[in-house]
């Protein structure tokens, strides 16, 4: 379970008295008649959840890590995020005996493209498309490129390494994967895109990179239970909801997502579509960033402390890291290092986090809420999922509006098309 301390959030209105609000939209929530109520499936997949699928993701992530080199992900926004969040969380950067992933449909970079190309010609390459619509330019365009590889690369047989996730009937990804006999999996409907790392979406990827996806769902199957309760003494993730629409109210329009891990950078990314889209509309929101400390405190450190006062700062402290290390002793001390010789390195890493806080906190003015998850696990990324899930929900909802559309990402895709000649 995430813990909140809100201790060091200068909130100057008590959590509680936003109780009955809450009381009244969770209602709304758990019965489905809340905004986007088609898009709430979220909330009971860990019962919901089809088993007969998962148990054949598992054989599929297995037939991939038995014979590939590579798994190309090909997706953009809620259909790439969530997996790459996880797999970089839970494995690290540079994993050790798994099959490598690579990311592609997620930008219109000819160079990227291009090189991503180069790089897996030589390997033994599988490619897992993922588009709910099947439609959207950036991953249609690539899965363009990749079928035509795979064709080139293992004539009939490329249909076997290719996977297609999306939508159950509908959509022109659909009927290429079935004319094809590609193996599919399914986007759920009642799920959006944002919200779908807890489907094939995000956990076949996870699958086949070697993570244990029963404990991911045990996650977020008890998330479920722990982040349910309407009480704000009891439920931390409508206590940081809250605490949100509080600080909105005090004029911080921004939301500087912090953590002290490398292999979080995705998540934050994961973090701020998710917060992005759900709460940006109606002219409303606040401005989701983030960053990685203590690397950005070298940039972004900067403005925090002494820059225009218009963020609050969301800190997702990490009890236990992946793998500690001991800083080394040295016999000379030249560089005047041996005062930590010996000392544990994550112990460095959490004195940075406590020497930031009260800089920013203190010396700077800024708001500061404290997440806390205990470890970087399968397990505790799914139970994140719910919390953040559960949070943005509710937050969104207090402003009235809709959590679960994303009207505002289709403008651009308008003059876009317009522009390349679309029919
Ligand atoms: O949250 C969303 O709905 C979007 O980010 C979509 O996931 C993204 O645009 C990809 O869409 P699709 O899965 O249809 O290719």
């Amino acid at each position: 379970m995430l813990t909140l301390d809100l201790n060091h959030a200068k909130l100057k209105e008590d959590v509680k008295s936003y109780q009955e609000e809450v009381n009244k939209i969770d209602e709304t929530l758990r019965n489905h008649t809340c905004k986007g109520n088609d898009f709430t499936g979220w909330l009971t997949w860990a019962q919901d959840y089809d088993r007969n699928e998962f148990t054949r993701i598992k054989e599929c992530a297995k037939r991939i890590q038995e014979n590939g080199d590579v798994l190309v992900v090909c997706g953009i926004g809620g259909s790439y995020l969530g997996a790459r969040a996880a797999i970089e969380m839970i494995n690290g950067i540079y994993p050790e005996n798994q099959i490598e992933i690579v990311y592609l449909g997620n930008t219109f970079s000819s160079s990227y493209i291009a090189q991503v190309m180069k790089y897996i010609e030589g390997k033994s390459v599988y490619v897992n498309v993922i588009s709910k619509s099947g439609t959207t330019t950036e991953t249609a365009l690539a899965f363009r490129i990749l079928k035509q590889f795979m064709e080139d690369k293992y004539g009939e047989e490329a249909s076997s390494r290719i996977i297609a996730t999306t939508d159950k009937a509908r959509g022109t990804l659909k009927a290429l994967a079935e004319e094809q006999g590609y193996e599919t999996f399914v986007i759920p409907d009642d799920i959006g895109g944002r919200f779908s790392v807890i489907t094939p979406v995000g956990v076949l990827p996870m699958a086949a990179a070697g993570i244990d996806i029963d404990a991911f769902m045990k996650g977020y199957a008890d998330g479920s239970g722990e982040y349910s309760d309407p009480d704000l003494d009891k439920n931390p993730a409508y206590r940081y909801a809250v605490a949100r629409r509080i600080l909105q109210n005090q004029g911080y329009d921004v939301e500087l997502f912090v953590n002290y891990e490398t292999q979080m950078q995705m998540v934050a990314e994961w973090w701020k579509q998710l917060f992005g889209e759900s709460e940006g509309k109606d002219g409303l929101g606040i401005l989701p960033d983030s960053a990685n400390f203590s690397t950005d405190l070298h940039s972004l450190g900067q403005f925090v402390q002494d820059g225009k006062k218009v963020l609050f700062e969301t800190n997702l402290y990490v009890d236990q890291p992946m793998i500690d290390i001991t800083f080394p002793n040295d016999k000379e001390d030249k560089d005047g290092m041996n005062y930590l010789a010996g000392k544990s390195v994550d112990w460095a890493n959490k004195m940075a986090a406590k020497g930031t806080l009260m800089a920013h906190e203190e010396t700077g003015g800024i708001p500061n809420i404290l997440i806390t998850m205990p470890s970087m696990s399968a397990y505790d990324f799914g139970n994140m999922c719910m919390f953040f899930f559960k949070a943005i929900a509710m937050t969104t909802l207090m402003n009235g509006s809709n959590p679960f559309n994303q009207p505002g990402v289709e403008v651009y895709k308008k003059n876009m098309f317009k522009l390349l000649g679309k029919e």
